[in-house]
């Protein structure tokens, strides 16, 4: 098996990409010059749902100028007479089987691969077909735990439901209890005729859907993050089975490993989107395939960190709503769970507990200035692992992964509680802040420069209320206003009960500015003139108080809706929803809004959004149904505060700061 896997990993691929060009159709082929496409995990692997015959489980290396390979063609050159699963991922010489649900195949097989020393996992399929009940048995070492963890599930009811074909017709809406008024009667056709089928089951919805676009770019795939309130609209009423899909799927895209050389995504990594495409065989044949971007194709060509973290949070939206908690206990979601958590825990070169990231990483996804830890990734990041300690199984081999959640999420609240709020008494002490000091009980521990103050900030600073910069590290502040990584503090109790107050009580103080005409407003405020120049690279698309740069998102209606739920100001939320509803349907369902007050359709807005769409119809249905709100959202965790922040506390370098993350709740 070595010497197969070696003979795979040297050989560059050429004979096989050779004979995988001359016997596949042009029409899914990729460039074989783009670099980003080279040697990639999924793109190439053709998730495909079509039963292949009796041929190997070990696809090989991708070949570069192969993209959506029927996996059939594939297995049949290298490893003729075994069983094949349908869907199976190959990275040089690694494999995964992805769902059992589409193993089918004739042969009991046993197949390992050592991808390096460290690093093994071996797979079982006996007589794999999911159908018919038989277990999978993974037996992993695990690379951080040096733990060897033996997992075996059986088949059983909840697996049969696996990417199953149930509901070929579609995605079935069940009437609310009162009569719905037309635009909402819209909204739902609307996310209906959004759905995604894969092999006739719905797996998600396309970004935006608007007949008159000729030039839909990526808008016509599934965006993971997008597909989140269109999950949410689907689970609160009632239906669960495309969401299931969507994350069984997903999770089958997700790389599985860390390769850093020839832009492959690291371990771990969700995809941005996937498309379903339809590629043609030998004769008249077609079969449908899963065609996964990990950024590598998508405008700004990077690698989004928030799409794992999106995947985790509404796999517990998942289990909290449907009481379906046999979905996360799967070993093969658990460790979908462990390789996002682990991507995300793994040191660097950074000494604080919040994320270091590349600028447009999370729903920016192009430069806004917001590289180094930017508040969105961090609440997101927050929520996961708060996510990940309740889904987690705990045995001997994820038990240190629950014991790094835990530190990391006690010091990640204290960091951003204490160093990313800033309020009016706040502002005072950053204003008078000394420099250049020189110790471990330095007061201004990022060396921070009064002068970098904004002017905008001096006026706009409430007397009340207060909010969460949007990043911090040293010697910068980044102090615009973000409203997702606000909101999703909120949410998750990433700040405190007061901050969280005070935060909604600024956007209530400064409603024209965050909501105006349209909520709400991505960022305040937008970068003009010659900071948009250099800190933009002169993007046209992103120029003052458009899209990323200070446009409004109607989108974020939701979640704006949740937090005001958990806070009691349902007043505001439906203050918002009201507004939404009167203009959203009539201006054609925008992706986003314009100017200062978010009058204008943005100027490049695609129309009839789907998360605009479904954003507004769980903003309606949650409000009509408080208590599922309440299933989403996470209250003061009182044990965390317990915990020791300061890992260095015992070393005498640091005071420990468990007082004054306590101290935080008391006043
Ligand atoms: C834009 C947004 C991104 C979204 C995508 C699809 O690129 O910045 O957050 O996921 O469009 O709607």
């Amino acid at each position: 098996m070595k010497n197969i896997l070696c003979f795979i990993c040297s050989s560059t691929m050429k004979p096989s990409a050779r004979f995988l060009i001359s016997r596949t159709s042009k029409s899914f082929l990729g460039s074989a010059k783009h670099p980003l496409r080279s040697n990639r995990t999924h793109s190439s692997l053709a998730n495909t749902c079509r039963p292949g015959p009796a041929t190997s489980i070990i696809p090989p290396p991708p070949p570069p100028a192969a993209r959506f390979i029927p996996y059939r063609l594939m297995s049949t050159v290298f490893r003729p007479g075994f069983a094949s699963p349908s869907i199976a991922f190959a990275n040089r010489g690694s494999f995964c089987v992805a769902s059992r649900a589409v193993v089918r195949q004739q042969h009991s097989t046993s197949v390992e691969t050592r991808v390096n020393e460290n690093n093994f996992e071996r797979i079982y399929v006996q007589n794999g077909i999911a159908a018919e009940a038989k277990p999978l048995v993974v037996e992993r070492i695990d690379k951080d735990e040096n733990i060897r963890e033996v997992v075996s599930v059986e088949d059983g009811s909840a697996e049969e439901g696996d990417l199953n074909l149930r509901n070929p017709e579609g995605v079935e809406i069940v009437s609310p209890r009162r009569e719905e008024s037309d635009i909402e009667k819209e909204a739902w056709k609307l996310l209906n005729d959004a759905v995604v089928r894969y092999c006739g089951s719905p797996v998600g919805t396309v970004a935006a859907n608007d007949p008159g676009d000729k030039t839909p770019l990526n808008y016509d795939q599934v965006f993971i993050r997008d597909f989140v309130p269109s999950a949410l609209a689907f689970l609160l009423r009632g239906e669960g089975e495309i969401v299931r899909n969507f994350l069984l799927h997903t999770l089958q895209l997700q790389s599985w490993e860390k390769t850093v050389d020839c832009y492959s995504p690291g371990q771990g990594l969700m995809p941005a989107s996937f498309k379903v495409r339809t590629v043609s065989l030998d004769g008249d044949k077609t079969e449908e395939v899963l065609d996964p971007d990990f950024g590598e194709s998508a405008i700004g060509r990077v690698a989004l960190w928030t799409l794992g973290l999106w995947w985790i949070i509404l796999l517990r939206a998942y289990g909290k709503i449907t009481g379906d908690y046999t979905l996360q206990e799967r070993v093969d979601v658990q460790t979908g769970i462990k390789l996002v958590l682990n991507l995300c825990l793994a040191d660097g070169f950074d000494m604080f507990p919040s994320l270091l990231v590349t600028d447009g990483s999370c729903m920016i996804d192009r430069r806004m200035g917001i590289h180094g830890h930017p508040l969105e990734i961090q609440a997101l990041f927050y929520s996961s692992l708060r996510c990940g300690r309740e889904m987690l199984t705990v045995t001997d081999g994820s038990k240190n992964l629950v014991r790094a959640i835990n530190n990391r999420l006690s010091a990640l609240s204290f960091h951003i509680r204490e160093y990313y709020w800033v309020d009016m008494k706040k502002m005072n002490e950053i204003y008078r802040y000394k420099t250049e000091e020189y110790s471990l009980d330095a007061t201004n521990k990022f060396n921070i420069y009064p002068e970098q103050i904004p002017l905008w900030l001096m006026d706009w600073i409430p007397e009340e209320g207060g909010y969460l910069i949007g990043n911090l590290q040293p010697a910068h502040m980044d102090f615009r206003f973000f409203t997702l990584g606000n909101l999703w503090s909120v949410i998750s109790s990433l700040s405190t009960p007061k901050q969280n107050e005070a935060i909604l009580n600024l956007i209530e103080g400064k409603w024209n500015d965050i909501v105006g005409h349209m909520p709400l407003k991505i960022c305040y405020p937008a970068l003009e003139n010659e900071e948009w120049r250099i800190i933009t690279g002169s993007d046209p698309k992103n120029t003052a108080w458009s899209y990323h740069n200070g446009g409004s998102w109607p989108t974020l209606l939701w979640q704006f809706t949740l937090a005001c739920i958990k806070m009691g100001r349902i007043d505001l939320a439906r203050k918002a929803v009201s507004m939404a509803e009167s203009k959203l349907g009539a201006d054609r369902w925008p992706e986003y809004y314009d100017t200062r007050t978010g009058k204008f359709i943005g100027k490049q807005a695609r129309l009839y959004q789907t998360w605009t769409i479904a954003g507004f119809l769980t903003s309606k249905v949650l409000l009509e149904n408080p208590e599922k709100a309440s299933l989403l959202f996470w209250e003061e965790d009182y044990e965390l505060l317990e915990m020791c922040v300061c890992a260095l506390s015992k070393t005498g370098r640091k005071k420990c700061s468990r007082v004054a993350a306590k101290s935080q709740i008391l006043v």
